[in-house]
C-alpha cells in the first residue's frame, strides 16, 4: 500500500520542456486543471499528497518521478540524464529527507526514474538514453543491498522504460509490443497495448485503483476484465510534454 505522494504544479514555462511529441504547444491552464484533477484521484486512491510549487527554472519539473527511485524505507535521489533536467533533484531531496533514508546517484551516472520499474521484488531498469549503465550499476547495488532484485533492460526508441511498459500488480504487466518478447518478463501475465493507444501503456497502479489516461478504450477495457476499479484522467496536455500518469508523481 502506498500512503504518500509527491507532486510538483506545471510551471509557465512548461511550454519550454522538452518534447518530441509533435503534438503542439500545452495550454499551462488545462494542464494546471488535469494536475489538479490528477491530486484529487491520489487523494481519493488513499494518498496524503505533498504539493511542491512551481519551479519555473526547470520546466520539467513537474516530472518529479524522474528525480528520485522511492520505497517505503528509502530512496535514490538521481541524477537526470538530460543535461537541461539536472538540477531538479536538489529540491525533492530536500523535501524527501525528512521522511526516508536517503542514497544518491554519483557522477558518472546517471538515471530517470520514468526507467525504473518496480515488480514486487523486483526492479526493471531500462538502460535508455537518460539512465546509463554506471547509473544502472549504482541503483543495482544499492538495491541488493536492500534485498531488492535489480534487472537491468536495453530500451530503444523510447524515451523511458515505463514509457512502454507498467506492472500493475498481481503479476499483470501493460506491455507495448515492443517489450513483449523480452526474456526478463517472460514469466507475467501480460496485456498488449493496441498500437493506436501506445500512450495508454503508461497506466499507473495505485492501492485499490488502476490511473489510466483518457481516450483509450481498448486498455481501460483490457485493465477493467482484471478486475481491476480504474479512474480515468486526461492528460493531454502532459502527453504533448512526452509524460505521462507515472511521471506526475512519487508514491511510497
Ligand atoms: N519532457 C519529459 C522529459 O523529456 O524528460
Amino acid at each position: 500500500m502506498f500512503t504518500k505522494a509527491i507532486v510538483r504544479k506545471p510551471a509557465e514555462t512548461f511550454i519550454n520542456g522538452i518534447t518530441t511529441s509533435n503534438l503542439g504547444k500545452p495550454d499551462i491552464n488545462l494542464a494546471l486543471r488535469q494536475h489538479d484533477n490528477y491530486c484529487e484521484a491520489l487523494i481519493k486512491c488513499g494518498l496524503d499528497i505533498t504539493i511542491l510549487d512551481a519551479d519555473p527554472n526547470f520546466p520539467d519539473s513537474c516530472f518529479v518521478e524522474d528525480t528520485a527511485v522511492v520505497t517505503k524505507n528509502f530512496g535514490i535521489i538521481t541524477r537526470p540524464g538530460d543535461p537541461r533536467r539536472l538540477g531538479e533533484e536538489v529540491e525533492i531531496k530536500k523535501v524527501l529527507e525528512p521522511m526516508l533514508k536517503l542514497y544518491a546517484i554519483e557522477e558518472p551516472g546517471t538515471l530517470d526514474g520514468g526507467d525504473i520499474m518496480q515488480a514486487d521484488n523486483k526492479f526493471y531498469i531500462g538502460l535508455s538514453e537518460r539512465t546509463n549503465p554506471e547509473g544502472a550499476k549504482q541503483l543495482s547495488n544499492i538495491l541488493s543491498e536492500h534485498n531488492y532484485d535489480p534487472i537491468s533492460v536495453k530500451v530503444k526508441d523510447i524515451l523511458h522504460f515505463k514509457t512502454g511498459i507498467n506492472y500493475i500488480g498481481e503479476n499483470n504487466l501493460l506491455v507495448q509490443k515492443r517489450f513483449y518478447d523480452l526474456p526478463e518478463l517472460a514469466n507475467y501475465n501480460k496485456t498488449i497495448i493496441a498500437p493506436e493507444e501506445e500512450y495508454a501503456a503508461n497506466s499507473l497502479r495505485i492501492n485499490d485503483y488502476v490511473l489510466v489516461p483518457k481516450g483509450f478504450p481498448k486498455t481501460l477495457a483490457s485493465i477493467q476484465k482484471l478486475s481491476y476499479k480504474t479512474i480515468e484522467l486526461d492528460l493531454s496536455e502532459y502527453q504533448k510534454m512526452d509524460g505521462g500518469l507515472s511521471c506526475l508523481s512519487l508514491r511510497f
